[in-house]
């Protein structure tokens, strides 16, 4: 292994189909995401069938894209880092296949990694300096966790949606009121010409825990917008509701920093990129002398930089896998 230590990154978990290299885990050299979104949009949600044929069809051209962007021969490689889990099992297998090829082939290292991992270590590309212990906020299509980071590879969760994901309700509820998929990004939108307090939307109080739970607020959407839905503007809906997952999420996150008393905290997956999320987070934490973390947009929804990251900070203490690598459907992060 040279002094450098240049990764190439795949992730073919849902319905991107991504790969990047890194090196030193800090320098992204490339980042190529082929998004299937258009593919899916028609379905008003991803269909795993046809993620795992686009896959098949992308994942070679799309490696060897980031390697020209990178300008890195495959000889160059010191490891391959690729999502194994959680995810779309027969889209995981795509890239795990092609990762263990090119491991066997040019006789380099190979390493699984945890797809919320992968999210977590977004944050280090950006912030190489952040530092352990912090709060990490993971909210994407598929979850939403608290998880304390206290080292590298460390995780403890302290909190987990008991239904829908963040990004799941802003798909569903996004799905209700006509606006199309992913929801998350259109609501962003328009949202930010509504008046968030035009329509009160329940926050579910889970007492003494650091759960979460977005089901009840979907379902109020739904009552809502048939009932009442067109006698307001589509952007205060868009606002009001996204407020109340804002406000949920802020406040469970803030407990968790009372009850853990760490000092820094970072955001990651794809609802990481929203707006109102961000600045409210931004808010509270300057309040309380929280420094806050979060990567930009396309580094917070699902990317391959992100696992050459945390592959590299696996390789450097060590941790590699066989050929014998698995893929996972469902795991938590903390087993
Ligand atoms: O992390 P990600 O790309 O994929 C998963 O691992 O699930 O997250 C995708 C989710 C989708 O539910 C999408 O609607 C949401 O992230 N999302 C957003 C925004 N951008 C993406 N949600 C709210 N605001 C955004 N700006
Ligand atoms: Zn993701």
């Amino acid at each position: 292994m040279g002094t450098r230590i240049t990764i190439l990154g795949i992730e073919t978990s849902c319905d991107e189909t991504a790969a990047s290299v890194v090196r030193d885990g800090r320098e992204v050299l490339s980042d190529v995401i082929s998004s299937q979104v258009e593919l899916h949009a028609k379905f008003g949600g991803v269909v795993p069938e046809i993620a795992s044929r686009k896959h098949v069809e992308l994942i070679n051209p799309i490696i060897q894209e980031a390697m020209d962007r990178a300008c890195v021969a495959f000889d160059e490689l010191d490891a391959v880092a690729v999502t194994n889990r959680p995810g779309l099992l027969g889209a995981l297998l795509i890239g795990v296949s092609a990762a263990k090829s090119l491991s066997a082939a040019l006789d380099i290292p190979l390493i699984g990694i945890h797809h919320l991992e992968g999210h977590i270590y977004a944050n280090f590309l950006t912030r190489p300096s952040l530092q352990f212990p912090f709060l990490c906020l993971i909210v994407s299509g598929g979850h939403s966790d608290l998880v304390l980071a206290k080292d590298h590879g460390e995780y403890q969760m302290l909190g987990r949606t008991r239904d829908d994901a963040a990004g799941e309700a802003f798909d569903k509820s996004a799905r209700v009121l006509g606006l199309g998929y992913p929801g998350g990004p259109i609501i962003d939108r328009l949202a930010r010409d509504g008046n968030p307090e035009a329509v009160h939307f329940p926050r579910a109080k889970l007492d003494d825990t650091l759960d979460f739970s977005f089901s009840g607020l979907k379902t109020a959407v739904i009552r809502f917008y048939r009932e009442k839905g067109r006698e307001f503007r589509i952007e205060d809906l868009a606002a009001s509701f996204q407020a109340a997952v804002v406000d949920m999420l802020v406040n469970t996150t803030m407990k968790a920093i009372e009850r853990t008393g760490v000092q820094r905290l970072a955001l990651a997956g794809g609802v990481a990129a929203n707006s109102a999320l961000q600045a409210k987070m931004r808010d509270e934490c300057e309040a309380r002398g929280i420094e806050l973390s979060y990567p930009p947009p396309r580094l917070c929804t699902d990317n391959a930089a992100m696992i050459a990251c945390a592959g590299y900070y696996n390789l450097v203490r060590g941790r590699t896998d066989g050929l014998d690598l698995e893929t996972i459907a469902s795991q938590p992060l903390t087993v």
